[in-house]
């Protein structure tokens, strides 16, 4: 039975992937709703090669809606989740607002999809870096639990939103021109420079809450709340993929090769692994892609216990850190 999608942040970075995720996909809509602020009412957006208007987000925009993607900010996200809810929509949502509920599934399809039927109205997508980082580790989790997991993140301008995209491009230019720029959206020069995640830091742990969220939605992710992370997250003059260098511990001695097939099998994961010609996983090439690009496979020489290994990821922080998790998330939904 095609469905009415609701787009809530549809002008946005994640909105117009949401567009193109669906109509890829071929996901069964018989109307698309795009919902946005009121700056942007009558915008046209293509869906599918047709024009579609963008209408103001009120509380009424919810009536005989199916599935409500959201991701215009996680205050938007809590004032109009519950309305939509109430609406008898069933929402996705891309903001940090209800990720850590109880109640409310996180899900990566390809590690936790049969959370999804527990949901109460809300399903709620994971932080970008988390999913990014930590899909790929799941199969090797299961054969061989991961107990500690240390993770450095090299995150694009994507996740702070179009405007800090146009940000980075912005200041790049006027950088090489010798012009001044004033940074509008980050708080840190952006052009040939990488800063520590904008976002606040916790005074007691030192920890800012872009990794205080990949420490958490791991745990609740992968169903282990005894599993120890640390995260160190950054922010890196890349337009839309993010890199994490990760090392993790397993309960047992594992080796490299075993990890290589174990990745070579994961759902959702390519492999780009060539010491001969020195290739690993880039942003550049993880850009506009679906799976996550993993090499730099080798045992982690700190631990000669043997039971520690080190990688690199990289992965389309609008895709499947963002859009193609949520709209998965969706197609669950309507198989069930
Ligand atoms: P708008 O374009 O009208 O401002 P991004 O993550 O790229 O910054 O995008 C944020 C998305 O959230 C945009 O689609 C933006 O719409 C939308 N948004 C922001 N504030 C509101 C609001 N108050 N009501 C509805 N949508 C909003």
């Amino acid at each position: 039975r095609p469905l009415t999608v609701a787009i809530v942040g549809a002008t946005g970075a994640v909105g117009m992937e949401f567009l193109r995720c669906l109509a890829e996909r071929r996901f069964p809509v018989k109307e698309l709703r795009l919902l946005a602020s009121a700056r942007s009412v009558g915008r046209e957006l293509s869906f599918d090669g047709k024009a579609l208007v963008v209408q103001e987000l009120t509380e009424k925009s919810f009536e005989g809606v199916d599935i409500a993607l959201f991701s215009a900010g996680g205050g938007i996200s809590k004032r109009y989740a519950p309305i939509a809810v109430a609406a008898g929509a069933i929402v996705v949502d891309n903001s940090s607002a209800f990720r850590m509920d109880p109640e409310v599934p996180l899900v990566i399809p390809e590690i936790n999809a049969g959370a999804i039927a527990g949901h109460k109205g809300i399903v709620a997508n994971p932080n970008c870096a988390a999913i990014i980082a930590i899909t790929p580790l799941w199969p090797i989790h299961q054969h061989n639990r991961i107990r500690r997991m240390t993770i450095a993140t090299y995150q694009a301008a994507s996740g702070a939103g179009a405007a800090a995209m146009d940000e980075l491009a912005d200041s790049t230019r006027a950088y090489l021109d010798g012009r001044a720029f004033q940074p509008r959206v980050l708080p840190h020069p952006y052009a040939f420079n990488l800063f520590s995640h904008n976002t606040a830091i916790d005074p007691e742990t030192g920890y800012n809450d872009e990794e205080t969220k990949v420490m958490r939605e791991t745990r609740k992710i992968y169903g282990d709340p005894d599993l120890r992370l640390s995260a160190t997250c950054v922010r890196v003059p890349v337009l839309r993929a993010h890199a994490a260098a990760v090392t993790f511990e397993c309960e047992r001695p594992i080796d490299e090769a075993r990890v290589r097939v174990l990745l070579a099998n994961a759902p959702g994961v390519r492999l780009v692994d060539d010491r001969e010609r020195n290739i690993f996983p880039m942003p550049r090439d993880a850009s506009q892609q679906d799976d996550i690009l993993v090499g730099r496979i080798r045992q982690d020489l700190g631990d000669p216990s043997g039971h520690s290994i080190s990688l690199f990821v990289a992965g389309d922080q609008l895709l499947k850190g963002a859009a193609l998790n949520a709209v998965q998330i969706a197609e669950h939904l309507l198989a069930a």
